[in-house]
């Protein structure tokens, strides 16, 4: 077991890559904390962890919320007495729009949970691995953190930002020779989530833009972007993130790591 006695906290665990994390965390031998602004999906992962014999917190958090996220290191100190793994997954892809069309409160909704709720929990839940000293930061950002995303400008900026975040923080753990504890992140390619087919999300959406079906948008648009022509299965960013969080990874730190079949080579 790679990650037996370590305590992992997992924001946006309620569904999709972050359900698949804490999953994969657990049956690595991780305590897992559940944190997410759905209180149902949120009790419904950790209970579904409980009942298969593994230790799992719900906590309904909004990672917008500096108050709310405070609540999530008590509750997780509480609970468990340490943090050592912090995956920073929750995220919104936002509504679709060219830049000078968009919505200002919206396009600062995105920034606000995908940049600002990453930084806002990594400050919360760092100086306790500083305390430690060890942690791993684990930051789910995206292959538009990497290169351009039309008609979704706020997206990308914000996992460009998370990108950035996520190597500063690993050159400030160097300077303070804090060398047992590593941040990086993960991008995935196009996943097969809700974010990608749930009602009104990517497919419906660009579906609407080009004038033409979802399936339609799956198979001659999104599929084709990976060399490998597919999506990606939230089990595959958890396996990467399973191998981050673990003792093999302790020299890997300040990279963005591509879990993408082969849609970006950078
Ligand atoms: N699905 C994709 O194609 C894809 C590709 C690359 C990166 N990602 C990234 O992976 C991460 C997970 O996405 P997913 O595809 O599983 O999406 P999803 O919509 O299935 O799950 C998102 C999770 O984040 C939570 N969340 C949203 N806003 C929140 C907030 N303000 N506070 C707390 N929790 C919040 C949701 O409740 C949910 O649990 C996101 O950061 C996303 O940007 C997804």
């Amino acid at each position: 077991m790679k990650l037996q006695d370590r305590v992992a906290v997992v924001t946006g665990g309620g569904r999709g890559i972050g359900k698949s994390i804490c999953l994969a965390f657990a049956q690595e031998g991780a305590d897992i904390v559940v944190a997410a602004d759905i209180e149902a999906e949120v009790e419904e992962v950790a209970g579904t962890l409980e009942q298969s014999g593994y230790k799992a917190l719900p906590v309904t958090t909004n990672v917008t919320n500096p108050d709310e996220i405070n609540h999530l290191v008590e509750e997780t100190m509480k609970r468990f007495g340490k943090v050592d793994i912090l995956v920073n997954n929750a995220g919104i892809v936002g509504k679709r729009f060219f830049l000078h069309e968009s919505d200002d409160r919206l396009w600062r909704q995105t920034i606000e949970v995908n940049l600002f709720g990453t930084y806002f929990c990594t400050k919360a839940f760092l100086p306790k691995m500083i305390t430690q000293q060890r942690g791993r930061i684990i930051n789910i950002a995206s292959v538009s953190g990497k290169q351009a995303s039309p008609t979704n400008s706020a997206y990308c900026a914000s996992k460009h930002g998370v990108i950035g975040i996520t190597r500063t923080l690993a050159a400030e753990l160097g300077l303070l020779g804090l060398t047992e504890i590593t941040a990086n992140a993960i991008c995935p390619g196009v996943a097969d989530t809700d974010m990608l087919t749930g009602k009104g999300m990517i497919l419906d959406e660009l579906a609407a833009l080009l004038e033409t079906t979802p399936e339609a948008v799956l198979e001659e648009r999104i599929k084709p972007m990976s060399i490998q022509r597919r999506l990606i299965q939230p089990e595959e960013v958890a396996g990467m993130a399973v191998y981050l969080a673990s003792d093999d990874a302790r020299g890997i730190t300040g990279q963005a790591v591509n879990v993408c079949a082969g849609s970006v080579f950078y």
